[in-house]
């Protein structure tokens, strides 16, 4: 059974929605970013503080190959993970959703945004935005529109991503 893979930036949704569609479908969930946390004995802010973003890349590249040899799994990766080519492909067997959700929108969900290093600085969280859009649809197979409340965006997941 295909790995169920949620994107889109910080905020969207993903974990929240994430744990309610694996507890709909009875299946396991995993957040990356927890999965790091674990692995790792450190918070994903004491990495990036510590050893920097691009030793946090590769431990997150990590973590999505064992992931993905998985099956059947509800993961909701970090918002950086799927905007990289060698995540896309280490899930080219799953199913990968985008949850599309307007900065606005974010920017009020996420608040000061303290545990989160790359939303400190709110102007260039949105130019990270603005670039990033175009990266999750391309990698994604669907796009949701995930503006709407948890369990609305849990269903239209299922929806599209069990046949
Ligand atoms: C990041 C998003 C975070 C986390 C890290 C980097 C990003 O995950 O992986 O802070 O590059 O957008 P969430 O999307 O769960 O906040």
């Amino acid at each position: 059974m295909n790995n169920i893979v949620l994107c889109g930036f910080m905020g969207c949704g993903k974990s929240t929605v994430g744990r309610i569609i694996a507890a709909k479908l009875g299946r396991e969930f995993v957040d990356t970013d927890s999965y790091i946390e674990k692995e790792q004995n450190m918070t994903v802010a004491q990495i990036f503080e510590g050893y920097g973003e691009a030793r946090f890349r590769d431990i997150e590249h990590d973590a999505c190959l064992s992931l993905s040899k998985k099956e059947g799994l509800v993961i909701a990766t970090g918002g950086g993970a799927l905007t990289y080519e060698r995540n896309i492909s280490a899930f080219k067997d799953d199913t990968i959703i985008f949850m599309h959700v307007p900065f606005e929108e974010i920017e009020r969900r996420i608040g000061s945004g303290e545990s989160r290093p790359l939303f400190r600085d709110k102007s260039k969280a949105q130019k990270l935005y603005k670039t990033r859009l175009p990266l999750y649809e391309s990698a994604a197979d669907h796009s949701v529109d995930a503006a709407c409340d948890k369990n609305t965006a849990a269903d239209k997941i299922i929806e599209i991503a069990v046949k």
